[in-house]
């Protein structure tokens, strides 16, 4: 029985699912099964967008006879000659013997190595650029050489917008009902199968693909019509920008994966522990078993992740087969741009580390992180200090996340005693002032703060601490990189205002300003009213509740005066614009030759003007507005001025994030 579905009212899909297919192509896995779409065109003419593989030529050959009702097929475009969808080919000339094939001169070539056509075959040949027009519609075709095989082409509607893209933008999966991408929740449920879909089938062409969607990009897409999974007509871009990413090796994800092969469990035991030490550190990371996993999984993996670690024992003095295998399919893909590191077991002669380095001496922009971990037999305790220092190594080109809140102890430790509080009491720490900044991306942000400190000297380490409603705050957790300018007394107060009054989402911070430095982690750091700058590779991130606690490692430090540096009390006395004077309601006499102002509730009638010397006669009185009464609430800590009745119960002072706790209310 046919089973179609329209996506216009003149296309129709005609394909098949195929759920019992255990490898496609013969080697990649499709659990979840595999559609083979075909598109039948009713205009003027009517026109068939491939065929199918045999595995579902039944249901195919029915939904094209019941689609075309009682009208011929015309014209059969194709687009791709991969058996998967011209097995069929063969059967559909027979059955409709006046359609004329549509394609490309290396297409017929193959077609008839395939035996699908007889030497009588007359096809419509077609270059790029040419046009084909079947009534209503004008249709176009885009060669796609390599994306899968040479003679690929796409076929572009121009009156529709409609992309009929052959292997490209596919997806394993069976259709399950649901022919358009925006009927399931694509990025959730299927982006891992359209990433192991793309990667294992055209990973190896990425310049190819980027062709192809430089090409793309001079069309107008409204629909792309793909020969296996979904059909794209909304949100067409999210797809795109991840054949972007995946064409040009661009990982997706900046974190580990730690792929391994163990025979006894010893070389997984030492890939498990760098794996906690990497999360301890705040990396992301994640682990595949190379033995139980198909290679097209750690394909797809390699291909999302920033950094990948192999880890393999040592067999027959080379690489564990199921690793090796993994491999050199992985660098058959092309795959490139990424950081690498390697851990080797072997009991008696460990190799198989350096035969993976060997391996990977072909690809494209690797960079090695050492050192390379050799275990033998088992992990000891003498080994835990280099699997430390590979985990200190990679985390070094690492965004660090914060990690989640520590639990809170319930049940055993005893309750602390409690005494009375004084806040006040937390005015007479002392504290320094700072200009944090970080990057990421293109932006460039900063604000300041009162608290950096040295936290350890061996290894060197300092500690901010950054109010999480900052954007700072987020570009840092993000990145895990920061500068710190330590600012000296003869800082002004437009340095205050212009990093710690205004938020960085809303505005450039560093627009015209020109007192800054580029640091060597690409970071920028303030210059002027300096003395010390510090970059900072965040380590650990302490949730403290307002604040998150940022412990890094010092990258880079410079001094660069000998001014004294500020603290909050120099600021407070010295830099910080005091309130001005209230003014009281006063009576003027005004010149009105001059301009000379005579203060007083009258004026004697023999005054005479100090400036024109002119007399009384020529003054007006002025009666100076009431002054209004406004009330300030003062941040005890800063000294920021909130003007205001009440103050909310969540305001938090822009410069030194305290809260409405830390203000004082001043009737003025
Ligand atoms: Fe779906 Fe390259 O064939």
């Amino acid at each position: 029985m046919h089973c179609t579905r329209n996506i216009y009212p003149d296309l129709v899909w005609v394909g098949g699912n195929d759920r019992r297919l255990a490898m496609f192509e013969g080697v990649y896995s499709v659990p979840d099964g595999v559609s083979y779409n075909s598109y039948l065109l009713l205009d003027d003419t009517t026109v068939l967008f491939d065929t199918v593989d045999r595995a579902v030529d039944k249901v195919f050959f029915e939904n094209v006879a019941y689609a075309l009702g009682d009208r011929s097929l015309d014209y059969i475009v194709v687009s791709h000659m991969e058996p998967d969808h011209s097995a069929t080919l063969r059967e559909l000339v027979l059955r409709y013997p006046n359609a004329v094939i549509v394609c490309n001169q290396k297409s017929f070539d193959m077609m008839k190595r395939f035996g699908y056509v007889s030497e009588a075959c007359d096809p419509y040949l077609v270059k790029e650029g040419d046009v084909l027009r079947t009534g209503h519609h004008e249709f176009t075709f885009v060669m796609a050489p390599m994306v899968h095989w040479p003679e690929v082409m796409m076929t572009f509607d121009l009156s529709t917008g409609t992309l009929f893209s052959a292997d490209a933008f596919g997806t394993f999966g069976a259709l399950n009902g649901n022919l358009f991408a925006d009927e399931v929740d694509f990025m959730g449920d299927y982006l891992n199968e359209a990433r192991r879909y793309y990667t294992n089938i055209v990973g190896k062409y990425g310049p190819q693909v980027q062709a192809v969607l430089k090409k793309a990009a001079k069309l107008e897409i409204k629909t792309i019509c793909p020969l296996h999974g979904f059909v794209w007509r909304r949100n067409l871009g999210d797809y795109i920008e991840k054949y972007q990413q995946w064409s040009t090796y661009t990982p997706e994800v900046q974190g580990v994966l730690i792929a391994y092969a163990s025979v006894y469990g010893n070389t997984e035991n030492a890939a498990e522990i760098l794996a906690t030490k990497l999360r301890e550190r705040g990396a992301h990371v994640t682990m595949m078993d190379v033995s139980v996993k198909p290679g097209s999984e750690l394909v797809a993996k390699a291909f999302q992740y920033s950094h990948l670690v192999f880890a393999s024992t040592t067999y027959n003095a080379e690489i564990f087969v199921r690793m090796d295998e993994a491999l050199r399919d992985l660098i058959a893909h092309n795959i490139q741009n990424r950081t690498l590191a390697f851990l080797e077991n072997g009991s008696w002669a460990p190799t198989s580390g350096k035969k993976m380095k060997e391996l990977f001496a072909s690809c494209k922009n690797m960079t090695i992180v050492d050192p390379m971990i050799t275990v033998k037999s088992a992990l000891h305790e003498d080994s835990l200090a280099a699997l430390d220092t590979l985990a200190d190594a990679l985390c070094t080109t690492l965004p660090i996340e914060a990690p989640a809140a520590a639990a809170v102890p319930t049940v055993s430790a005893p309750a602390p005693v409690a005494g009375a509080t004084d806040p006040s009491a937390l005015h007479k720490l002392s504290y320094g002032l700072f200009v944090v900044t970080t990057r990421e991306g293109d932006k460039d942000n900063g604000c300041i703060t009162n608290t950096a400190i040295q936290v350890a000297s061996n290894p060197n380490r300092i500690a901010i601490a950054v109010n999480k409603q900052n954007y700072t705050h987020d570009l840092i957790a993000r990145t895990g990189l920061f500068n710190v300018s330590v600012l000296t007394e003869d800082a002004t107060f437009d340095i205050f205002k212009r990093f710690g009054f205004a938020s960085g989402r809303d505005t450039d911070k560093f627009a015209d300003f020109a007192a800054v430095k580029r640091t060597a982690n690409g970071l920028l750091a303030v210059t002027e009213s300096v003395n010390a700058v510090f970059s900072g590779h965040v380590v650990e991130a302490v949730d403290c509740g307002s604040h998150t606690l940022f412990v890094a490692d010092i990258t880079e430090s410079e001094t660069l005066s000998k001014a004294p540096s500020v603290t909050y009390a120099y600021y407070f006395a010295h830099i910080k614009p005091k309130p001005a004077p209230k003014t009281e309601q006063k009576t003027k006499w005004v010149c009105k030759v001059c301009g000379y102002e005579y203060e007083g509730e009258e004026m004697p009638d023999d005054y005479t003007c100090p400036l024109c010397k002119h007399g009384k006669e020529d003054f007006e009185k002025v009666t100076a507005e009431p002054v209004k009464k406004t009330t300030k609430w003062v941040c005890k800590v800063c000294g920021y001025e909130y003007e205001g009745e009440e103050l909310p119960d969540d305001y938090t002072c822009p410069l030194c994030k305290h809260g409405k706790e830390d203000f004082e209310k001043v009737e003025g």
